[in-house]
């Protein structure tokens, strides 16, 4: 790997198996990024610790998504991949980094007021309306048992270190990532700043032509999401992901030629767009328009097309998932590299923060 390759990182929580969303949002873009540049793909079963799940879960995900993206073709000969808790050094950064972060800017995350929000059970605020003093009152507050973990708070700390430790320039992410990097390059600056140094470059999201991959769930709205309960799974074996297909939401059908589609219908014509060929969205697109279609059709061919993307990955992962020897000898080289630079890093930042020893 030469060195003067720009430095690309991004990482995917351990929650739970991934589905077509991450597919084409994530792993298809990772991978075409490995030739040209220095990539740096993990597991982040540490930001998974922060919704506490139950740990034989978590191990098993993490071992799960690493066979996933191995299936989908993130080659270790040419990417670092690594398992975020390997990496020691994060944990440390992260603590010297919160010794700059505020505890006001973490709480005005959207994402943490949306976890933190779930967690107290308090619901959303209206359009316009600012939730944020009763918000602050529960989480502050003696009169509630339940409680909104630190880690929570300062999940964006953590994201910032996994990026800025490996001093990584561009991170392919989804929209719901923007404001996390955003708060990451005013860490950068911060720190820079403070000690007069220029330790951290600032990263950037991966612009892929511009245009953001759309992939939507089965449930007629919204994005294909794990907590929706709106998925496919890359493992999803035929007869369920057939199964799923069937059962997404349409309407009853246009009933004028050239209708305007509703979003439901909107929706599985993109997910048809990303699986299958141009004449086959065609076909059903003209279909549409003079009012022939019949969803059944449509979905049978989605189900198909579908499975033809998903059924290599499902098959590779059956195979390397049992390989223990190999995926082993994965995150053990991926820890060495990543672990390399970021005691480089380490020991820059504690200098300069004059952690120095004696
Ligand atoms: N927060 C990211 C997500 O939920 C995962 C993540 C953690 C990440 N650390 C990262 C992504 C660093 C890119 C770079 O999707």
């Amino acid at each position: 790997m030469a060195d003067k390759k720009e430095i690309v990182l991004s990482g995917i929580r351990s929650t739970g198996n991934l589905h077509l969303g991450n597919y084409y949002g994530a792993l298809r873009k990772f991978v075409a990024l490995q030739d040209d540049y220095d990539c740096n793909f993990f597991i982040a079963d540490l930001h998974a610790l922060t919704t506490n799940p139950d740990p034989e879960q978590l191990h098993a995900n993490v071992k799960h998504i690493l066979a996933e993206y191995l299936a989908a073709g993130i080659d270790p000969e040419k990417s670092t991949i690594f398992i975020q808790s390997s990496v020691p050094e994060v944990a440390e950064m992260y603590l010297l980094l919160n010794m700059h972060v505020g505890i006001g800017e973490l709480m005005r995350t959207t994402s943490f007021k949306d976890k933190a929000r779930k967690a107290l059970g308090l619901k959303a605020p209206e359009a316009g309306e600012d939730s944020d003093e009763a918000f602050e009152k529960e989480i502050i507050g003696a009169g509630t048992n339940k409680r909104v973990n630190a880690g929570l708070l300062t999940y964006p700390t953590l994201m910032a270190v996994d990026i800025l430790i490996q001093k990584a320039t561009k991170v392919p992410v989804g929209k719901d990532q923007e404001q996390h990097l955003e708060l990451t390059r005013r860490f950068a600056r911060r720190i820079n700043s403070f000690y007069n140094t220029e330790i951290f470059p600032e990263p950037y999201n991966f612009d892929f032509d511009g245009k953001p991959v759309k992939v939507p769930g089965l449930d007629g709205s919204g994005k294909m999401g794990k907590s929706e309960g709106n998925c496919i799974y890359l493992v999803d074996d035929p007869k369920v992901l057939r199964k799923k297909v069937m059962r997404a939401t349409t309407d009853e059908g246009p009933k004028e030629p050239n209708s305007p589609m509703t979003e439901p219908v909107a929706n599985l014509f993109s997910l048809l767009e990303l699986t299958s060929t141009p004449d086959v969205v065609k076909h059903f697109r003209d279909a549409y328009a003079d009012c022939s279609i019949r969803y059944g059709d449509l979905k049978k061919q989605l189900a198909e097309d579908i499975l033809a993307v998903t059924t290599p990955i499902r098959e590779r992962v059956q195979d390397i998932i049992n390989d223990e020897a190999y995926l082993h000898r994965v995150v053990t080289l991926g820890a060495e590299r990543a672990r390399e630079r970021a005691a480089a890093t380490l020991a820059e930042l504690r200098q300069v923060m004059g952690i120095r020893g004696l």
